[in-house]
């Protein structure tokens, strides 16, 4: 089904997020000048989703029910591990709705089998656009790309015209949804699986008593060490635990394409023990 078919097309959508991150709610900011309104989900998120959806200007609706049954556009943007969660939410409470189906945007960062499951799992009740961003929250043009694929792709990129988001869509033959994620999943190698090995060689010269003839030689081939390292925390921050959860999904999703998955899995548990160690701080 095509966006003019949803009849909103020469109108204005009902966006809903699912849910407020610090992604989500720059996703539902950028929105907002094109949707008669954006609304968020408030049942089981926390403080600090409820302050940055506030700060967007979002509005409240009590639960994933009211918004599956609502919109006319779903922004599913969660941790990699929820989203096959938020999609059976939506699905779940889809049979109670009396408009017509709504169109729903993956845009996790999740292998494309993930999102084939999320197109199974939501049936004809829903249209499924698979998306990735590449970037920042964005605020303001020129950092964030979304990338899109699937039905109605043109028309829901059209949306974000002249928005902090450049929206691009996949020119596969196909429009294949699982095309943006696999984009993804392969960016996330170059972003999330090569900066995890500056994280394993200095810890494994920290444990071998060697870190300073380490730095010593790579400074002497051109490379400094801690500020890679410092690169690293800055960007990983106390998100270690998600930027894990991303390397599994790309571990998967490079597995199905028939390439070794071992780096993002070895990146996967770099993440996880930054994790665990910003956790005992
Ligand atoms: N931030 C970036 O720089 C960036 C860049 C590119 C792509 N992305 C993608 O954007 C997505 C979201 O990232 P983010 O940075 O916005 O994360 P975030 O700031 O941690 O926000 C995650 C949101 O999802 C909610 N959430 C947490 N656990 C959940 C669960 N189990 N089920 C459903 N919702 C849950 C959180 O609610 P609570 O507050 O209640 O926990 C929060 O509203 C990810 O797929 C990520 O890969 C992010």
């Amino acid at each position: 089904m095509s966006v003019d078919e949803h009849g909103w097309a020469g109108g204005r959508p009902l966006v809903g997020v699912l849910h407020p991150g610090a992604m989500g709610a720059a996703l539902g900011s950028a929105l907002k000048p094109v949707a008669s309104a954006v609304v968020w989900a408030a049942a089981g998120r926390s403080q600090a989703t409820s302050k940055r959806a506030e700060l967007a200007d979002l509005v409240g609706v009590p639960d994933v029910t009211a918004v599956a049954r609502r919109c006319d556009l779903i922004v599913s943007i969660c941790p990699p591990h929820a989203a096959e969660d938020v999609a059976g939410q939506v699905a779940d409470a889809l049979p109670g709705r009396t408009g017509p189906p709504p169109l729903y945007l993956d845009a996790n960062a999740v292998a494309p089998a993930a999102v084939r499951r999320i197109v199974e799992r939501l049936g004809p009740g829903a249209t499924v656009l698979d998306g990735a961003v590449i970037g920042p929250p964005a605020w303001r043009p020129g950092s964030t790309v979304l990338w899109l694929a699937g039905p109605s792709s043109v028309a829901l990129a059209g949306l974000f015209q002249g928005s902090p988001f450049e929206a691009r869509v996949l020119g596969t033959a196909a429009g294949d949804v699982g095309a943006a994620s696999a984009l993804k999943a392969c960016f996330a190698l170059q972003s999330k699986a090569l900066p995890a090995i500056w994280a394993a060689l200095a810890e494994a010269a920290d444990r071998a008593g060697v870190r300073d003839a380490l730095e010593g030689e790579l400074r002497r081939t051109g490379v400094d060490l801690s500020e890679r390292l410092a690169g690293l925390s800055e960007r990983v921050g106390p998100k270690a635990w998600r930027w894990a959860g991303e390397m599994e999904q790309s571990a998967v999703a490079l597995a199905d394409l028939g390439v070794p998955d071992g780096f993002s899995l070895a990146a996967a548990s770099v993440y996880h023990r930054l994790a665990d160690r910003s956790n005992e701080d």
